[in-house]
């Protein structure tokens, strides 16, 4: 029988040390090493071997059409990946279950994909039940190929045999190695499986889709070691009671990690949705007081949101505050601005704030509209539906400018919007704007008077 060698493995960070601790001296968590045991030559297999086995070149004398994206026939899924998949690479979609990942990758296989060869392999649904699903999403693909199959040394058998061009695992958490001992998902499996299908798909210039399911924290469960290891992370999050759902690029080897891809989740699978801002307002109340709409820019797309207000007077002491899609301390800093430069007591008032939608704006640029949205909901009066606001609030009550003030105005006005009050002092040269008035302000006293009168 083969040695066995045992090692712990920080279930956090992935850092493995010979001998137990209360705490992980690489990232400083307690109680997340895990004990796992190696054949020794399994260990001596996993230390062994690298990917590209070729001498130094020099930088100028690469070949730079290596690079090859194809499209995946999803357009927000294309902008994610920074303008479709690249040839070769791993990518991992992260994501709670029943988001919709099996949803969106089936999806791709049911496009063409330039006649690519793909390889679907499934460790959570039989064979049938993936058929079922197909048919359902109206997939007819002569070039996909489906693999009920959770033995890693299988999966690279058949991978070995069909030689596909796209291979997807749905998900890491259930494949696993029969040589490594524990359970499937452990860190240990998950990391081991990941290194041989990456082995795999570096020699054969294979583009592989993993599925990776999060833990409770939300990061992916298992080492956080496969996030290294991948050229591309991506999560698609989203509420399950909503049919919005976001696919957000957390590291991108092949572009940036800025944009987002918007999706939502109908009858017949996902859609995208090209236009999120008319998504995210409409059904909107009309002249209702506690409401302002916002804009920030998600890479290079700028998405208006409607930001909610509720402040009641509370019992007198520590007062409620809620913050939804806003950042807790952004609103705390937000309503003691409001409080001691715009003259409303609405620090012992409890205080509910909400981003329509699910969306979360953690971009300073939502400031104005989030405290014109609290004084309209203090003071009982509405801001006018007409009516956006763009800008970052100082301490000081100062309102500051935001950058790309142009691309914002541009998609306010072209959602038939008449006023938007922005930074007096803006950055760049604001053009003109059909049908657009432009109210500028110096700081938050003139921001509420402009749209909701003098506060006495
Ligand atoms: P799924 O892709 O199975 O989630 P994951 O792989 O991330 O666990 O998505 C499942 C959810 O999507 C399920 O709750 C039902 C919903 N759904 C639709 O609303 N319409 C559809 O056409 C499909 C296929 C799924
Ligand atoms: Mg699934």
């Amino acid at each position: 029988m083969a040695k066995q060698k045992t090692v712990y493995v920080c279930s956090d960070c992935g850092n493995e040390t010979s001998n137990w601790a209360g705490k992980c001296p690489a990232c400083g968590s307690w109680n997340t090493l895990q004990e796992v045991k190696l054949d020794s030559k399994s260990s001596q297999k996993r230390s062994s071997g690298s990917f590209y086995s070729q001498k130094p070149k020099k930088l100028n004398e690469l070949d730079t059409s290596a690079e090859i994206r194809f499209s995946t026939g999803i357009s927000e899924f294309d902008r994610v990946l920074g303008g479709g998949a690249v040839e070769g690479s791993l990518v991992l979609v992260g994501g709670a279950p029943g988001i919709g990942k099996s949803t969106l990758l089936l999806q791709m296989c049911g496009e063409e994909l330039g006649g690519k060869k793909i390889l679907y392999v499934t460790g959570e649904e039989s064979e049938r039940q993936l058929k079922l699903r197909a048919t359902r999403l109206g997939i007819d693909n002569g070039d996909l190929y489906v693999l009920a199959e959770t033995d890693i040394d299988n999966i690279l058998n058949a991978i070995q045999e069909l030689s596909p061009e796209v291979v997807i695992i749905d998900s890491i958490q259930t494949v696993s190695d029969g040589e490594v001992n524990s359970a499937p998902g452990s860190i240990t499996q998950v990391r081991e499986c990941t290194m041989r299908i990456m082995r795999a798909a570096k020699d054969k210039s294979l583009t592989v889709f993993v599925v990776g399911h999060i833990n409770k924290e939300g990061s992916i469960a298992g080492p956080k070691v496969l996030e290294h290891m991948v050229d591309c992370v991506l999560y698609f999050e989203g509420e399950r009671s909503t049919s919005f759902r976001i696919l957000r690029a957390a590291k991108n080897r092949f572009g940036s990690t800025n944009e987002i891809g918007v999706f939502e989740m109908a009858e017949k699978g996902l859609k995208c949705v090209e236009n999120p801002s008319e998504m995210l307002l409409s059904g909107r109340p009309e002249n209702c007081p506690g409401t302002c709409v916002a804009c920030v820019m998600e890479g290079t797309r700028p998405i208006l949101a409607e930001v909610q207000a509720l402040v009641s007077p509370g019992n007198g002491y520590n007062a409620a505050r809620r913050s939804n899609g806003i950042d807790y301390n952004r609103s705390a800093m937000l309503l003691a601005v409001l409080e001691k430069r715009g003259g409303m007591p609405v620090g012992k008032c409890d205080s509910y704030i909400n981003v329509i939608g699910g969306l979360s704006l953690d971009e300073p640029a939502a400031d104005l509209a989030t405290i014109l949205a609290i004084a309209s909901s203090f003071l009982d009066r509405p801001v006018g539906g007409d009516l956006a606001a763009i800008g970052e609030v100082g301490l000081s009550g100062e309102i500051r400018s935001v950058s790309l003030l142009n691309q914002r105005l541009s998609e306010i006005s072209r959602l038939g919007f008449n006023r938007c009050i922005i930074p007096a002092n803006a950055r760049d040269d604001i053009g003109e704007f059909k049908g657009l008035k432009l109210v500028k302000v110096k700081n938050i006293g003139e921001a509420i008077a402009a749209c909701m009168g003098k506060h006495e």
